[in-house]
């Protein structure tokens, strides 16, 4: 895949995250399916960018899509500049409340639990979890990606360097797997432990390019990303 594209599906330590795309390639034919899709929490709609250039229909959706028209538009200029808007439609939706029951092929989302989890509602990341497997069709499938608590360095590093820290839930890869026990199965693995150091894209992809080659030395729950795939 070009760089140009895959920095505008994927945008952030690039060489880490972008391997959802390869997973989940693995796990699922996605090609010319024109399946139901939904991505949650989308932001610019780089998934949705994803699937609609893979031949099916996506609804892209966040909760900023409510009151905030500039992001929306970001989403809208994405997909215009790849020739898919046809493919896309275009949602304000909350994961605390999908309203869809069984009828989606496909949902997903990238980096949105955390956020929503930072939430003082009570198991929040459950209540989303849940809301996604009632919208999505038996056989119907979740694809993932989201940031874990990963090692006691980036516990710190993020308390000290990362401003919006406070604002995100980082779980234990531990407690994410349970979340999904009402799945018919879940499929994952966890990538990435210096990508996330980096203080700019560059830096980042210098370091993601490191994970790929020593990741196997890290002990999987010390990886800060996990790439998943649950089945309804
Ligand atoms: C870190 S951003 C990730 C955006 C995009 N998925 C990406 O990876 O570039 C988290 C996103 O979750 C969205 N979000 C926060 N709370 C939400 C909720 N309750 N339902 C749906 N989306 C939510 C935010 O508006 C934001 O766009």
């Amino acid at each position: 895949m070009r760089t140009e594209l895959i920095n505008d599906i994927i945008g952030w330590d690039t060489a880490n995250w972008s391997k959802s795309l390869d997973y989940w390639n693995q796990k699922i034919d996605i090609k010319g399916k024109n399946y139901n899709c939904l991505e949650i929490g989308a932001e610019q709609g780089g998934l949705s960018l994803w699937l609609a250039l893979n031949g099916n229909k996506v609804i892209c959706t966040d909760f900023s899509y409510f009151d905030q028209p500039q992001i929306l538009q970001k989403a809208k200029n994405l997909h215009r500049k790849y020739n898919c808007e046809r493919k896309i439609t275009y949602q304000p939706l909350s994961a605390l409340e999908i309203p869809y029951d069984n009828y989606f092929d496909i949902i997903l989302f990238k980096s949105v639990l955390g956020g929503i989890g930072s939430n003082k509602i009570k198991d929040v990341d459950q209540l989303v979890i849940n809301q996604i497997y009632k919208a999505l069709k038996p056989g119907g499938k979740l694809l993932f990606v989201e940031n874990t608590a990963a090692s006691l360095l980036h516990k710190y590093s993020r308390k000290w360097f990362i401003r919006w820290s406070s604002e995100w839930n980082y779980s234990k890869l531990k407690d994410i797997v349970k979340l999904f026990s009402s799945y018919k199965t879940l499929n994952y693995k966890t990538v990435g432990f210096l990508g996330t150091f980096g203080r700019n894209e560059k830096q980042r992809i210098f370091l993601g390019k490191i994970d790929a080659i020593c990741d196997y030395l890290i002990p999987k729950s010390n990886r800060y990303i996990m790439i998943g795939v649950a089945e309804k």
